[in-house]
């Protein structure tokens, strides 16, 4: 197509306030989130939290019981999928059977009436970013599924529109294709310049991709942020859980002053920055790789934390080594980039981690069933 290829083609969208119920269940509640020109925004989230429902919405398939849509100045809400110009990808690829890979691409064009010669320059194009130039007279049953998904990429792109939607689009491929073709939508995304909204729930898919991740819990947005910003700063636990393992030391909230919290966790002083009110119970999250491990008369350094506990475990996990250590009332997860010395299960020893490497984070910090620590697998 004649217009060049630049970040500056992605279009801003707004979502606000959506809602959508379906008889007595409200499946998306108020829903907010701004997503800037260009961006890739992954919505993640365990399944049946509305991920597929925002998507739908987005794209026109399904109405909002209330809530605005805006893409750039346009108000989508109540404009018909197919005037919307939004490419879609979804996790099974769709592609027409009985058309071959260039025709399958060219089908968008066609719909939109373009020249036939300019849609046949466009369609090789399209073919050559997603690397399927050399199979274009192929049809969908001789291809890989990896192949299928990269026509299917094609095609969402070829009329350029300015936002792509994409729903578990390497859902049904094997771990190894998923994370070649998790680097070709990172390289497409960049050549393209269009906004990019990709849902999944696989968290390490998200942190790979993604510019910004929204979390997704029950049909809300727990927190919108960088794979940084959710990783070292997670606003709750559902969020601080669902991205990466964490310590989580839950007590009862003795003092709060000046953006620090101290909390008495069966007798354990625990201070971390964040706000809490003083009295009530509150949860700090604590990410493995932050505690370190000293000998067990070792003094800790001047402002740590530190908790005594016994080693229960000790894994292997290539570049790093993960030590499960038993502390009293809870198991405390610790991760070690560059292990000073072997160390065997039954050892004693001190753990430690700065004030500042923990957070304070909201949600339920009492559980049902008491339970002082939780890991969670990446
Ligand atoms: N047409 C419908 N009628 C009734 N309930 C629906 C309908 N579509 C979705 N839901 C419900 O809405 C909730 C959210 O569904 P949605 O498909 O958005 O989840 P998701 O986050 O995409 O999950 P997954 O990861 O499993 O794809 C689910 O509880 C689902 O059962
Ligand atoms: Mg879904």
């Amino acid at each position: 197509m004649p217009e060049p290829t630049t970040r500056d083609h992605g279009v801003g969208l707004e979502l606000s306030g959506l809602t959508k119920r379906y008889g007595a269940a409200t499946v998306l509640d108020g829903v907010d989130l701004s997503v800037a020109p260009g961006e890739f925004m992954t919505l993640l989230g365990p399944s049946g939290s509305g991920k597929t429902t925002t998507l739908n919405m987005i794209a026109g398939f399904v109405e909002p019981d209330a809530g605005q849509i805006h893409m750039g100045d346009t108000p989508l809400v109540g404009l018909p999928a197919h005037k919307r110009d939004i490419g879609v990808v979804f996790q099974h690829y769709a592609l027409f059977p009985h058309m071959r890979v260039d025709a399958n691409v060219a089908f968008p064009l066609r719909q939109r009436r373009v020249p036939k010669a300019e849609a046949a320059r466009t369609v090789s194009e399209m073919l050559d970013v997603v690397g399927l130039g050399h199979l274009a007279r192929r049809y969908p049953r001789e291809l890989s599924g990896g192949q299928q998904q990269r026509v299917a990429l094609a095609r969402a792109l070829v009329f350029r529109p300015r936002l792509l939607l994409l729903d578990e689009p390497l859902g049904a491929l094997d771990k190894r294709l998923r994370e070649t073709l998790q680097m070709e939508i990172k390289r497409i995304h960049r050549e393209v310049g269009v906004t990019f909204v990709f849902v999944t729930h696989d968290q390490e898919e998200a942190l790979v991709l993604s510019d910004r991740i929204a979390v997704f819990n029950e049909g809300r947005i727990e927190q919108v942020g960088t794979a940084q910003d959710l990783y070292e700063r997670p606003r709750t636990l559902f969020a601080a859980e669902f991205l990466g393992d964490s310590n989580v030391l839950r007590g009862r909230v003795r003092s709060a002053d000046g953006g620090v919290v101290e909390l008495d966790c069966d007798g354990l002083a625990v201070t971390a920055p964040g706000t809490a009110a003083v009295g009530g119970t509150a949860a700090v999250v604590l990410r493995p790789e932050r505690v370190t491990v000293l000998d067990a008369d070792a003094q800790p350094p001047a402002g740590h934390n530190h908790l005594d506990g016994i080693v229960d475990d000790v894994v292997y996990l290539g570049g790093r080594r993960r030590l499960l250590v038993g502390c009293p009332g809870r198991t405390m997860l610790v991760d070690e980039m560059a292990p000073r010395r072997g160390l065997t299960p039954g050892e004693p020893v001190r753990l430690c981690w700065a004030a500042v490497a923990g957070t304070v984070v909201a949600g339920d910090p009492a559980p049902a069933t008491p339970e002082p620590t939780r890991a969670v697998a990446v």
